[in-house]
């Protein structure tokens, strides 16, 4: 089997369960704070993916959100750690764990890989609409089997835009400050509670942008490669090329990119760093 055909399956299979288990009783944990919470599906889903990855590939690292970190070395918050590594999987098991926890559409399953710190896959799986995206570096992105591309909009006020609210404090408050600017150039904004699904829907067009702050590594791994091999830009919120672990990021279609980059830069992220 192809790291792409393994990555599907095991979003497939943990996907499945996942919606088998909405609305159920479930045992929640808080994180780091109110704002972050766990579930035991989570922590399965986790180890669903985990033993179907590893049993294929028992000598890749795996980076998963909720309790695995397998590898002969370690990642760190620099791009030089990841280039270390030849086959880092990269896995959010459900992202957008309060859409699941309040039993509302829109949480997905999300699977990269990146070898030396080049993402090469991207897998996500949107198991309430049985959409399975995926990536491949140079071979274009998919959605259920068919070709996807960004949305051809040239303005933003003819397109949707969509952000999240993180658990972090400092980085949700330059967020929802930033809806301002952003407000008052997009059709409207959307928060669909997936910021895998958010880039996802970037690279089919569904929405023409998408931009958070504080994000994590496995929230953004696959849709990054998603968006950009369907034609869509990556950047850092100052303009940067995308590079792991960015955790600021906007994506679109490039056309309305510089529209959200002017919005943004009336926030400087200095106060929080
Ligand atoms: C969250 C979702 C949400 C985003 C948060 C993420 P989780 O991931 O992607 O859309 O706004 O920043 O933390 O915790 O549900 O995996
Ligand atoms: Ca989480
Ligand atoms: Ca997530
Ligand atoms: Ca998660």
């Amino acid at each position: 089997m192809s790291f792409l055909e393994t990555a599907c399956k095991a979003a497939k299979q943990a996907g499945k369960m996942i919606l088998s288990q909405v609305s159920k009783e479930m045992a929640t944990e808080k994180k780091s704070s109110n704002f972050d919470v766990v579930t035991e599906i989570d922590k399965r889903s986790e180890r669903m993916i985990r033993s179907c990855i590893l049993e294929s590939y028992p000598t890749h690292s795996f980076l998963g959100e909720e309790e695995t970190y397998v590898s002969t070395q370690p990642i760190g918050k620099t791009l030089e750690d990841a280039r270390n590594i030849p086959y880092l999987w990269i896995v959010d098991p459900i992202d957008g764990t309060a859409n699941f926890i309040h039993g509302i559409p829109g949480f997905t399953v999300s699977i990269a890989l990146a070898c030396h710190g080049e993402l090469v896959l991207g897998v996500i799986y949107d198991p309430c609409r049985d959409e399975l995206f995926w990536a491949e570096r140079g071979k274009g992105s998919y959605c259920n089997g068919d070709p996807i591309s960004i949305s051809t909009v040239e303005r933003a006020v003819d397109c949707i835009i969509a952000t999240g609210f993180v658990s972090t404090s400092e980085f949700r408050e330059i967020n929802i400050a930033s809806m301002e600017q952003i407000g008052k150039e997009f059709r409207t904004i959307r928060v669909l509670g997936s910021a895998a699904l958010h880039l996802a829907y970037v690279a089919c067009g569904k929405l023409g942008a998408f931009w958070e702050y504080g994000l994590s590594v496995w929230d953004v791994a696959a849709g990054v490669l998603l968006v950009k091999e369907a034609g869509g830009m990556v950047t850092s919120t100052e303009g940067e090329t995308y590079q792991l672990p960015n955790q600021n990021i906007v994506a679109s279609n490039v056309k309305v990119h510089p529209t959200i980059l002017n919005c943004l830069s009336h926030y400087p992220l200095r106060s929080i760093e």
